[in-house]
């Protein structure tokens, strides 16, 4: 099972990506967790001790060289496009009650087109990870729609966009569909977040009437509190997760 977990900014990918990553980790399943947006906070969200002095991979300037064989930030010079990966999974992730979490970073040479060792390497990383390893992968995106412009998650099994009951994350939900559907990408799921009452699923509901809904979460104070006390959100909100337990049925088939 390899998912990436997408949506506008703010609206709950990482807190959802914690809830999804938890449960997978109760079943008794193997988790790698990737946290692929360059303002990481996965690892956080995941209970991760100190996690702020992770280095993020984008940022292992010897390690890049070393398996690239090219300089950092030599843009136009030539390097390996297929840089050795499969050692690190386990070399680069921090582990947690079962769960492996990895921290890609962000490369800021910007641009869809960069092609630099840098974002090579992460790329490669990425495919490694989705195509090769046995366990259950979480990738928690970046907000909009770039990763899919850039390839990141297009190897997934399934892509959950997270909405909340707004007018701009409905429109970034259809924006994603549209884009991920011109991909080829085909197994798109959508959860609702931070509802507060039957008004706000009545208008997810009905803004996005053609949409597949793995489930719903409630908006939480738990979670706000969680979240302000930089601990889990699953460690103060077992309901929740509980829910989020139930949508993995709807991930198997
Ligand atoms: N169901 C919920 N109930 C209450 N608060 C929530 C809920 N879901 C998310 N939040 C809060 O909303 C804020 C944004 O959540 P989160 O960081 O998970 O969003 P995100 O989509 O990953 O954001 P970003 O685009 O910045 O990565 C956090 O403070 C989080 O605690
Ligand atoms: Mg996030």
């Amino acid at each position: 099972m390899k998912i990436a977990v997408s949506g506008k900014g703010g609206v709950g990918k990482t807190t959802f990506a914690s809830f999804l990553i938890k449960a997978l980790a109760n079943e008794g399943k193997k988790v790698l967790a990737i946290d692929a947006d360059p303002d990481a906070n996965l690892a956080q969200a995941l209970g991760v001790e100190n996690s702020e002095e992770i280095v993020p991979i984008s940022e292992m300037k010897t390690l890049i060289e070393e398996r690239t064989e090219a300089k950092v930030g030599s843009m136009g010079s030539f390097f390996k496009l297929n840089p050795k990966v499969s050692d690190l999974p386990e070399k680069l992730s921090v582990e947690l009650d079962g769960i492996k979490v990895m921290v890609m970073g962000g490369v800021k040479t910007g641009g869809a087109g960069c092609i630099c060792p840098e974002s090579t390497l992460l790329k490669r990383l990425v495919s490694h990870v989705v195509l090769a390893r046995d366990e259950a992968v979480v990738m928690d995106m970046e907000a909009g729609l770039e990763h899919l412009g850039r390839g990141t998650s297009m190897y997934v099994d399934r892509l959950i966009v997270v909405v909340e009951p707004g007018r701009r994350s409905v429109e970034t939900a259809y924006q994603i569909r549209r884009l991920a559907d011109d991909l080829g990408l085909k197994k798109l799921s959508f959860v609702g977040n931070k509802l507060r009452s039957d008004k706000d699923k009545d208008f997810l509901l009905k803004e996005m009437k053609d949409f597949v809904f793995m489930g719903f979460m409630p908006y939480r104070q738990e979670i706000t509190d969680a979240d302000r006390d930089g601990r889990p959100p699953f460690e103060k909100d077992a309901e929740t997760l509980r829910e989020v337990t139930k949508m993995l049925k709807e991930l198997k088939d």
